[in-house]
């Protein structure tokens, strides 16, 4: 139990690293939470105009899923390895550092199923870029690709365990992307490449 419990403490607290806070600080970019949308996710990193810091926001908020994930396979198995995606997923949507708000966990999704199960992560890379280029919404395009894994997790692996980990991080998303969801019922959602936006 112990060590499920410390598997569970460090997973979170690595996918509570604020990457895009920290990069766009770094990079004098300013406050990325005063900025566009005010997440801390690479979308919003984007809207700085500075697409290395933005594609290191990405690269960053994957890894910090990724890894938990593959030492704790590494050392426990499967079991701790889908507890580790959970947490280091709730990290990086509700890290201690930010008071319990941080990013919608998009990107940190992709590199827990990355690792969980490679192509389980590349069909939702897959879905994410479909609609990405078919809509121009980041936010649809995350929606939809959340919403459809626990699918593909079942008929690509038939395991119940890696659908109930992606039902559970896809509820939690859809929670953090409600601004998204109404907005994007207004019409009023801004599409990738678009001006920043008021909130
Ligand atoms: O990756 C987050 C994306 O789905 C929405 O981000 O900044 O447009 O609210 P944002």
């Amino acid at each position: 139990m112990i060590p499920y419990i410390i598997t569970a403490v460090l997973a979170y607290l690595c996918g509570s690293i604020p990457f895009g806070l920290l990069l766009t600080r770094a990079a004098g970019l300013g406050d990325i939470r005063s900025i566009g949308s005010g997440n801390i996710g690479a979308t919003n990193v984007l809207r700085t105009g500075n697409r290395p810091i933005a594609a290191a926001t990405l690269l960053l908020d994957a890894a910090k899923g990724a890894v938990p994930v593959l030492v704790a396979r590494y050392f426990l198995g499967e079991d701790a390895a889908n507890l580790a995606a959970v947490a280091a997923f709730l990290g990086h949507v509700f890290p201690v550092w930010l008071n319990f708000n941080g990013g919608k966990g998009v990107a940190t999704f992709i590199g827990v199923l990355l690792a969980l199960s490679w192509p389980v992560g590349l069909i939702f890379c897959a879905v994410w870029l479909v609609i990405a280029f078919a809509q121009r919404y980041s936010s649809l395009a995350a929606i939809t690709a959340a919403s459809t894994s626990p699918i593909f997790a079942y008929v690509v692996t038939g395991s119940l365990r890696l659908v109930l980990v992606t039902v559970l991080i896809t509820a939690v998303l859809l929670y953090r992307h409600a601004t998204n969801i109404s907005r994007l019922i207004r019409g009023t959602e801004p599409k990738i490449g678009s001006e920043k936006k008021a909130s």
